[in-house]
């Protein structure tokens, strides 16, 4: 199992891989339209971190954008290719996130949860308690309805690798 950052950089593999994701999440979450999740995945303000199988294969991941000067970061998407979830590998995908996402200078993750992935993301330490000053993130990520949102402290120093 690999993980890799992916941008819409116009190469063949990651076209590829970002197209293999947005599949994945097209499937996963069949509530959002999917012209919506190809313009974020493509979007070159968002990345994606993937989860690779066998060197190849991408079996999910998480698409996001980085909000540098307000140090938080959005949580757009993230899925797990149907027959591979509840074996652990979301967890792990989350943490490397949040390792990777520590180094970028990121203190706080935003996400609107759907409801039946609320339970996933407590479990991952994201609250619907939102600690960040509102004039930090309003105005930065739309409103959405049919979500809950979710806040995540990543502490500065701790080890998230895994
Ligand atoms: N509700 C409650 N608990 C859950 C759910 C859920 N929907 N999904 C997983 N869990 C629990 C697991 O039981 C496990 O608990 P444990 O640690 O006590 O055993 C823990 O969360 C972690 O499970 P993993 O195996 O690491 O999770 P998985 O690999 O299945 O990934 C994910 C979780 C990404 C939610 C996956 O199930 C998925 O792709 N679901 C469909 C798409 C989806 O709902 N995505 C999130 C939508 S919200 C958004 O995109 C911003």
């Amino acid at each position: 199992i690999d993980f890799k950052i992916i941008t819409n950089n116009g190469t063949h593999e990651s076209m590829k891989m970002l197209i293999d994701l947005k599949n994945i999440f097209a499937r996963q979450l069949p509530k959002m339209p999917k012209e919506y999740i190809v313009r974020l995945v493509f979007d070159r303000n968002h990345e994606s971190m993937c989860i690779i199988k066998d060197n190849t294969k991408v079996i999910g991941g998480i698409c996001y954008r980085k909000y540098p000067t307000q140090r938080f970061a959005e949580i757009a998407f993230l899925a797990i290719t149907a027959t591979l979830q509840v074996k652990g590998y979301g967890t792990r995908l989350m943490n490397k996130f949040k390792e990777h996402i520590q180094k970028q200078d990121v203190e706080y993750l935003l996400t609107y949860a759907d409801n039946y992935a609320i339970g996933y993301f407590r479990k991952q330490g994201f609250y619907q308690e939102i600690k960040m000053q509102p004039d930090r993130w309003k105005g930065f990520i739309k409103d959405y309805d049919g979500g809950t949102l979710m806040e995540c402290y990543v502490h500065p120093f701790i080890d998230y690798g895994n």
